[in-house]
């Protein structure tokens, strides 16, 4: 059983601090704006599902089975392709979607470039990465993001407070569009094309 599968009930409401500070507005500039097959990794409790519009066809992935449950009561029955499943194998045929997505996820795969590379082999070619992550911050939120990682990490069991997520993602070969930072430069909405 993962972390997630445990705290999968008090998620939502450990969250909305970080929701009221910053994420809301972020998730509602985003997630409305794709288009197509869209493939969403690390759905979690699935609270981007009601900010899609109409016309994307999802399927949503995560390695836990309880986060799933909660993300499956969300849509209430709608049609949602969901599957459990590790974003470092993702069992999808090469370029089927046209849009990768994620919130707050590569912060906690224990292999981001093995993940990131995987989102581009199922992107078809020119496909559209849509991250919205928590990453290494910028000045004092470097120093913040530096100095509470060890002690973060070694709570939650799974999560990064300093990755370079951006680099990253053009490491493996994306072409980086756009990286918006916020808050001290931690919060992070990075764009990119496969
Ligand atoms: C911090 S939560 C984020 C949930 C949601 N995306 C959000 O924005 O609130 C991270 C989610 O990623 C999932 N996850 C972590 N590592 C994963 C992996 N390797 N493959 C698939 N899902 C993973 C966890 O189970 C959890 O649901």
């Amino acid at each position: 059983m993962s972390i997630f599968d445990s705290i999968s009930s008090l998620y939502d409401r450990g969250m909305m601090p970080l929701e009221l500070l910053i994420l809301r507005r972020l998730r509602r500039q985003i997630f409305p704006t794709l288009h197509g097959e869209v493939l969403e990794l690390g759905i979690g409790t699935g609270v981007n599902l009601p900010l899609y519009n109409s016309h994307t066809s999802m399927t949503v992935l995560d390695a836990s089975a309880e986060m799933l449950s909660w993300a499956a009561r969300r849509v209430d029955g709608a049609p949602l392709d969901l599957v459990q499943g590790d974003t470092q194998r993702l069992p999808f045929a090469n370029g089927c979607f046209d849009v990768v997505a994620a919130s707050l996820l590569f912060c906690s795969v224990v292999d981001p470039a093995r993940g990131l590379t995987e989102a581009r082999r199922v992107l078809r070619p020119g496909g559209q990465l849509m991250l919205l992550e928590h990453a290494r911050g910028r000045g004092l939120g470097r120093w913040l993001t530096d100095l509470l990682h060890p002690i973060w990490h070694a709570w939650s069991r799974s999560c990064c407070l300093n990755r370079e997520t951006a680099q990253t993602v053009s490491r493996v070969g994306f072409n980086v569009q756009n990286v918006e930072r916020h808050v001290l430069g931690i919060f992070q909405v990075i764009e990119a094309l496969g």
